[in-house]
């Protein structure tokens, strides 16, 4: 395992991973619709995208979209599918000027067919960027990543005709939706809830936690930045003792 020994001021997290809680109470608190909620929250989405993309980090994950959330009321999902489209069209050339990446992670077949056109070209259009590589999570959820990740292994070792295959962490990884990328240093979660909801469960193994009660909408580089100070003054372990992290053995 590749074990990073870090901690202090200064050290940047290289990835941030975002649950984007609490447009629906933001809104009811403003007596509007939940929809209301989700339009002010992707302007949260704009705000926090280029603040992370200034300060240098390399990836940002947010979930969009989890695979449970189609239990919501069916008006919710299908605004939430147009914002996504609305959103990718307005945002893409932007973010490609920007130099960053975008990917998309989760099961995209359930979605609409222009939808999944526009998540393809906006993929291949940023694909070369070198900047901050943006991870939207939509129809994702962390338990079906792996069951994914251990389908490919199987269908691998069918086709290879091998049955004494072993599974390991790097293999498993490699065939992870985030195949590549270097596991969440931070997890932010806003809206108050303290949970990890399916988000990217094994990549987040080591991940250092942060639990803000603001409401996404409301969420702005202030909250940001004090979130990233929180990190940057966390000893990460990764199941070493503090004395031995001190003494950087
Ligand atoms: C959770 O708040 C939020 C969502 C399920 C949707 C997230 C979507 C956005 C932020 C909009 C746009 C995103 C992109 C990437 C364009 P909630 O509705 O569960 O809030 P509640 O807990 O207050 O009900």
């Amino acid at each position: 395992m590749d074990v990073q020994v870090e901690s202090g001021e200064g050290n940047m997290p290289k990835h941030i991973a975002i649950v984007m809680d609490g447009n629906g109470r933001w809104a009811q608190a403003k007596h509007l619709p939940r929809t209301a909620g989700h339009h002010a929250g992707a302007k949260a989405v704009r705000r926090t995208v280029e603040y992370c993309a200034q300060q240098g980090i390399e990836v940002l994950s947010l979930f969009a979209f989890s695979s449970e959330n189609w239990r919501r009321p069916k008006e919710e999902v299908d605004l939430l599918m147009r914002l996504f489209i609305t959103t990718l069209k307005q945002e893409v050339k932007r973010l490609n000027e920007n130099k960053i990446r975008l990917r998309f992670i989760g099961d995209r077949s359930a979605f609409s067919q222009p939808l999944q056109d526009k998540i393809k070209e906006s993929e291949q259009l940023t694909c070369k960027n070198t900047g901050m590589t943006l991870i939207i999570a939509a129809n994702y959820g962390g338990r079906w990543d792996i069951c994914q990740a251990a389908e490919k292994i199987i269908q691998q070792a069918v086709a290879n005709n091998d049955s004494n295959f072993k599974v390991t962490e790097q293999l498993l990884e490699g065939c992870l939706e985030t195949a590549g990328m270097a596991d969440p240093d931070l997890f932010i979660r806003t809206g108050g809830e303290k949970r990890i909801s399916n988000f990217m469960l094994w990549q987040m193994a080591y991940t250092e936690f942060f639990n803000s009660a603001v409401l996404w909408p409301d969420f702005n580089e202030d909250y940001l930045s004090e979130a990233i100070f929180d990190y940057q003054n966390r000893q990460r372990r990764f199941g070493r003792t503090g004395e031995q992290v001190d003494s950087k053995q």
